[in-house]
Parts: C-alpha cells; sequence; structure tokens
C-alpha cells in the first residue's frame, strides 16, 4: 500500500495560521499588453503590488504539454489545469488518450465499442457531444474517426446530435463545422451508410451544463436528441445554425443557440432515440458530460421528466467521466488515471481543508483538484462550500458571486478550523467567454478587491497564501493574426476571443506568516502547474510527496 506519510520540511517551519490557495480562473500573463488584455487594462492594485514583490513572483505553464495535452498549440483548461494542480503531476490526459486509441486502432478493440457494435446492423448508433475542434472538450476530427470507424465496421445508420461551440472557438465558426460533418456524412453515405445530423443547439443552451447549475438545459437535449421535440426544426443543420444565428450581424451567438430537430419533408424527425440503439458521448471531457450520462445511465432517473427512456439503449461515454461513481459504466477510452492526489496526502495526514467556489467552477475546486472524483476524500476534514452561481449570461453580471465567496472564505480563514483554504473565482474566465471585453475588465477588477480582502484575513491569523491561476482567457478578449495583430470584421469592429489563451499563469507566494527567507527558487524555469502541489507542501512545512513535480520554492541560506 502506499505511504501517505508527510515528513516535516528540512528548513521551512509550519505556519501559524493557515495556507490559502487562491485560483484567479481565466487570468494569464500574456504578452499582449494591449488594450484588448483586460488583465493589463483593469485596474488591479492588488496583483500589481504582488507582481512588485522580488522573488515571490513568477509565471508557470498552463498549457499543451505541461498539462498533458497533445501538443503545445492546445490552450489550457479548467479541467486539465486544475488536475495538474490538484495532483502535483502531469498525466496524459482525455485529448491525448482518444488520439492515441484512433491512432493505435484500440479504440475499435475495447469493450466499449464492441457494446455500440451490436446496434450496427439493426439499430442506428447516435453520436452526440460538442462539434468543434477546440479540444477542451471534444475534437471534430476524432468525431470523424469514430464515425468513419463505425461505418467501415458495419454500422448501417448513424445520427449526430451536434452542439454548437463559439466558446473554445470563435463564435461563428459552428456554421464550418457543420460543413465539414457534412462532408463527412456524405462520403458515409456514397458507402451505404445512411448518415445524418439529426437534432442540435447550442452548447450553453443545451445539454452540456455543468455541476447541477442548470438542469433544464440538459432536459433540452433529452428532449431534442431522444424525443425528437424542439422549439425549432430544419431539414438541415446548416439552416439551423444559419437561421438561429439570426441575420448578418448574428443576434445569438453559437454558443446559445436554441434547440433544434432536423425532419424530412413530411416533418418527422429524422434522428430520435428508438429502443436498441447505441448513444456515443463524443465528449472526452467530464463535467459537462456527467448529467447528461444520469439521464441516459440510470433507469430510475428522476430529475426531469424523460417522457419515454428507450429500451436496452447501448451507451458509452468517450470516457468514463467521474471515478467515484463509476459513470458511465460503458465507455470507449479508459480515462486517465490520477492517483495520489494532494487532497489524499492532507487527509491521511490528518489536515483540514476548506474548498469553495460558485457553482459554474465548484466542481473545479472539488471533483477536478481530487482527480475526476465526486465525492468527499474525508468528510470529517474537509467541507466543501458551493455558492450558487447566477444563471445568466455571465457578461450581464461580471461580479458573479465573487464577494460572497470571500465573504465565506473569511470566515473559514478566521474559523481557526482548516489548515488548508482553496478559492476558485470564476469572473475572468466565466465572463471572458463571452467575449465582452468591458465585462471582463469589470470581472478582473472585482476580483483584484476580494484577493485583498482574503489576503488581509489571512494576515491576521498569521498564515501564508498561494495566488495563481488555472489558464488564460481574459488576458486576451481579442483574435489575432499570425504577428499578433487585432483582426477585424469588415465594419472595423474587433472579432472578440471568447476562448482560453495559451498564455502563463502567475504565481505569487507570500502571507505574514510567511518566513523572510522563503522564496521562489531560479532553477525550475520550466515549472507549471503541476508544480503547484509540491510548493503547497513545503508552505505547510512538509517535505513535497517524491512522486511530485518539484517544488518552487525554498529556504534561502
Ligand atoms: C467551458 O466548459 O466553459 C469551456 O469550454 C472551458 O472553460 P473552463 O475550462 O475554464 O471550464
Ligand atoms: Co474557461
Amino acid at each position: 500500500s502506499f505511504d501517505y506519510k508527510l515528513q516535516p520540511h528540512s528548513t521551512i517551519p509550519a505556519p501559524e495560521g493557515p495556507l490559502m490557495v487562491c485560483i484567479l480562473d481565466g487570468f494569464g500573463e500574456n504578452e499582449f499588453k494591449d488594450e484588448y488584455n483586460a488583465v493589463h487594462v483593469a485596474t488591479t492594485p492588488t496583483i500589481d503590488a504582488l507582481r512588485a514583490v522580488p522573488k515571490r513572483f513568477r509565471t508557470i505553464k498552463a498549457h499543451g504539454t505541461a498539462v498533458g495535452l497533445p501538443s503545445d498549440a492546445d490552450m489550457g483548461n479548467s479541467e486539465v489545469g486544475h488536475n495538474a494542480l490538484g495532483s502535483g503531476q502531469v498525466v496524459d490526459q482525455g485529448a491525448r488518450l482518444v488520439d492515441m486509441a484512433l491512432e493505435t486502432g484500440k479504440m475499435f478493440e475495447g469493450d466499449g465499442w464492441k457494446l455500440i457494435s451490436q446496434a450496427f446492423s439493426k439499430h442506428t448508433v447516435h453520436f452526440i457531444g460538442l462539434l468543434s475542434d477546440g479540444g477542451v472538450h471534444s475534437r471534430a476530427d476524432q468525431l470523424f474517426g469514430c464515425l468513419r470507424g463505425a461505418a467501415a465496421r458495419g454500422a448501417q445508420r448513424i445520427r449526430c446530435h451536434v452542439l454548437t461551440d463559439g466558446r473554445d472557438v470563435p463564435d461563428g465558426s459552428s456554421v464550418k463545422y457543420v460543413e465539414e460533418l457534412e462532408a463527412v456524412l456524405a462520403e458515409l453515405r456514397e458507402k451505404g451508410c445512411d448518415a445524418r445530423i439529426a437534432s442540435g443547439g447550442g452548447r450553453m443552451k443545451v445539454t452540456m451544463d455543468r455541476y447541477e447549475a442548470d438542469w433544464s438545459m440538459v432536459k433540452r437535449g433529452w428532449d431534442a436528441h431522444v424525443l425528437g421535440k424542439a422549439p425549432y426544426t430544419f431539414t438541415d443543420a446548416k439552416t439551423a445554425v444559419t437561421t438561429l444565428r439570426g441575420p448578418e450581424d448574428a443576434t445569438v451567438s453559437d454558443q446559445y443557440l436554441d434547440a433544434f430537430v432536423i425532419v424530412d419533408e413530411a416533418g418527422a424527425p429524422v434522428g430520435t432515440i428508438e429502443d436498441g440503439d447505441a448513444v456515443v458521448l463524443f465528449n472526452f471531457r467530464a463535467d459537462r458530460m456527467v448529467e447528461i450520462s444520469k439521464a441516459f445511465e440510470y433507469q430510475d432517473f428522476t430529475t426531469f421528466d424523460r417522457e419515454r427512456y428507450p429500451v436496452g439503449l447501448r451507451f458509452v461515454g468517450m470516457m468514463q467521466y467521474d471515478g467515484d461513481l463509476k459513470l458511465p459504466a460503458n465507455y470507449l477510452v479508459p480515462p486517465p488515471e490520477i492517483l495520489h492526489v494532494s487532497g489524499e496526502f492532507l487527509v491521511k495526514n490528518g489536515i483540514t481543508t476548506f474548498a469553495c467556489s460558485e457553482t459554474q467552477k465548484f466542481g473545479h475546486v472539488t471533483f477536478f483538484w481530487n482527480g475526476n472524483r465526486s465525492g468527499y476524500l474525508d468528510a470529517k476534514l474537509e467541507q466543501y462550500l458551493e455558492i450558487p452561481s447566477d444563471k445568466i449570461e455571465f457578461n450581464k453580471a461580471p461580479d458573479m458571486k465573487a464577494r460572497e465567496i470571500t465573504a465565506a472564505s473569511k470566515e473559514a480563514i478566521l474559523s481557526g478550523k482548516y489548515k488548508v483554504i482553496r478559492v476558485n473565482f470564476a469572473n475572468p474566465d466565466m465572463v471572458g467567454h463571452t467575449g465582452d471585453l468591458a465585462a471582463t475588465i469589470r470581472a478582473v477588477e472585482t476580483v483584484d478587491a476580494c484577493v485583498k480582502e482574503l489576503l488581509e484575513t489571512v494576515d491576521q491569523v498569521n498564515g501564508r497564501w498561494i495566488v495563481t491561476a488555472d489558464h488564460g482567457n481574459a488576458d486576451d478578449m481579442v483574435q489575432r493574426d499570425k504577428k499578433g495583430k487585432p483582426m477585424k470584421a469588415e465594419d472595423g469592429k474587433p472579432l472578440p476571443l471568447t476562448s482560453h489563451t495559451l498564455a502563463p499563469v502567475p504565481f505569487f507566494i507570500g502571507g505574514k506568516g510567511l518566513p523572510d527567507g522563503v522564496v521562489l527558487r531560479d532553477d525550475v524555469p520550466d515549472a507549471g502547474l503541476a508544480n503547484v502541489a509540491s510548493t503547497t507542501f513545503n508552505l505547510l512545512g512538509y517535505e513535497a510527496p517524491g512522486i511530485y513535480k518539484p517544488t518552487m520554492v525554498q529556504m534561502a541560506a
């Protein structure tokens, strides 16, 4: 059995007060310091002061191979970012594991594939997921690989249910991805497979809710994909997407398109999900697939009325999304194994933790932090507090629940009950994803003010703190050409960037209880998010677990 015992640090004494680890979600340190960098433009006296402290500020890598993604062209995201922060290790993540399973052909040999192949000759195989090449939740080329693989192995009838993106990729690109998918489906039809798009909708409106923020999204998805019911019907998906976006100056963004169903000339849906059919959720990322998985997997599901539950479904996820719930039971590619996460070391050494965020990021500091496990590691030693998020587009209320998170976390810091306080502020990310520059600047300013309050509170109890981020987003709000020049639409308006960025993130240490001699090392220039966990243990006065990436701190001689 694995030895979880932590040893006292040889030179860094344990703190009197708690250690706070504060994550500014989507707050990058971007090389483009112009008017489109909301982190740069915002008035941030707190963070500015932290940047000015010698040997206690640096940047760390938060994208690409540093967080287990296929290449350094992949932007970071909250799943892989919080996995790395919480586990102190870099593992091959879903995007890469699916690539490898397709390359080696292992995809088509596993139990999950065997299950869906039972539907190939007499039933329909349905693929449901996010249609883009964002590489955060899914990738279109992986969907295409699965579609071709199914048709080549005898699938007679395929239906795709597509969720439009515009959040990990530029808004408006959904039309292009639908065209690409239609081309692949046409190619399959040539070969005798009856393959079509059957339903869809925007990812922030249909199917892809997370952390139970709004189950009505999942119901809209169920109704469209399974029952063939939606507010809008069209005879083809490209018309659906372009019509729902609205005329010219698109009034509705890809993320928020209403649910739609594709119908035949007689008005009948072309691809409802029927008894005996196979259903594949083709997203590899977990958070936004858990709820729809429950609706498909659980016989006795009651969260909303499914109206009709197909008998004998052959249901698989691209991966298993929740390691605690073993959900779904069947999957195409085994998920990354994230073992010996930092939370396990904490609870096995009797160290108490308080973790807090609002709904939209709650699972980030619990579920993702703990290696995609949904429960407490030890409920006696941990307290997870969720502040309910607003159910609106976040540029309309860019302060989100930052003040409430701050108030709850201050109380936890002052209570003396917790040795570790873990907080995530969602604002720079969630508002950044709307592409609204002014609102994102406001989001960053709000978070700066909240961080100030938290640092002062930690100081009151002689504690220590780490302030960092999981990936960039607010730090660049405009699409740029290869040379970095902001791109403009024909009308001269800048083209908004809704996605994350490739930027590194800031890493700050400090606190009244941190001895002056504790400083950042200068011999780990390539450090990334996975180096944070070791650092955390050192600041708690322990040596870091040997299996973790090296620490970034030392006690100066
Ligand atoms: C989302 O799911 O909202 C985006 O695709 C990614 O954002 P996150 O990785 O910051 O959650
Ligand atoms: Co994000």
